[in-house]
């Protein structure tokens, strides 16, 4: 069965390139991201990790916690870490699954009508109730956009504490939507100061602690 948004993430027990952990007990109330690398020493991957590593501030100004993984052995992932610090400028500063492909079958990264053996490029991002919020899958050919993951758990975390949504290419900062579900009374009680109805279902408000 694949996992779906509103799933619990399955748990597994991992060796990584910063010693053995549990994905539960790694969540510890925290929101992550797990994502998949096809293979180790690939281009786009040496891309990607790099990046990552760049962007661990502002994962954890989040309160996030990042996780990859590549079915390839441990003392791969060391020899691939030195390039990826050579290569990107920056030092791999968060864990790197050494997966024996059961992870990556658990999490159905692996889709033999694209290839048998390499994972898909999945991200998979759980809140700290340990639920899926969050999947997307790209091809191993295409590196994917890490600015665009930080968006998303923006509005992840935005409208789990409140009754909005967040509208089409919306940035941390820019006015967000009143969801439905909020009657115009009860939307009086939790946004005082007012909003703009351009339709009865379409009322734009600031962005909530903005
Ligand atoms: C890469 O990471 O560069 C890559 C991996 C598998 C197929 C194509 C590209």
């Amino acid at each position: 069965m694949p996992i779906l948004i509103g799933d619990t993430a399955p748990d597994f027990e991992a060796q990584t390139t910063e010693g053995p952990i549990r994905f539960h007990d790694y969540i510890d109330g925290h929101w992550a991201v797990l994502f998949s690398h096809p293979k180790n020493y690939t281009p786009v991957c040496t891309t990607e990790l790099g990046y990552t590593a760049k962007l661990k501030p502002e994962f954890e100004k989040r309160g996030v916690k990042v996780l990859g993984l590549s079915v390839d052995k441990l003392e791969d992932h060391e020899g691939w870490a030195r390039d990826i610090e050579e290569t990107q400028g920056a030092a791999l500063n968060f864990p790197l699954i050494a997966d024996d492909g059961s992870i990556a079958k658990l999490y159905d990264m692996i889709h033999p009508n694209a290839n048998d053996t390499l994972t898909v490029r999945s991200v998979f991002v759980v809140g700290p109730d340990k639920k899926v919020k969050l999947k997307i899958e790209y091809p191993a050919s295409t590196g994917r956009n890490f600015d665009e993951v930080l968006r998303v758990i923006d509005s992840l975390q935005l409208t789990a504490n409140h009754q909005v949504a967040t509208p089409v290419n919306w940035k941390h900062g820019e006015d967000v939507i009143i969801v439905p579900a909020v009657s115009d009374e009860q939307a009086k009680e939790k946004f005082p100061e007012g909003w703009t109805a351009l339709r009865p279902y379409l009322r734009i408000v600031k962005q909530p602690g903005a």
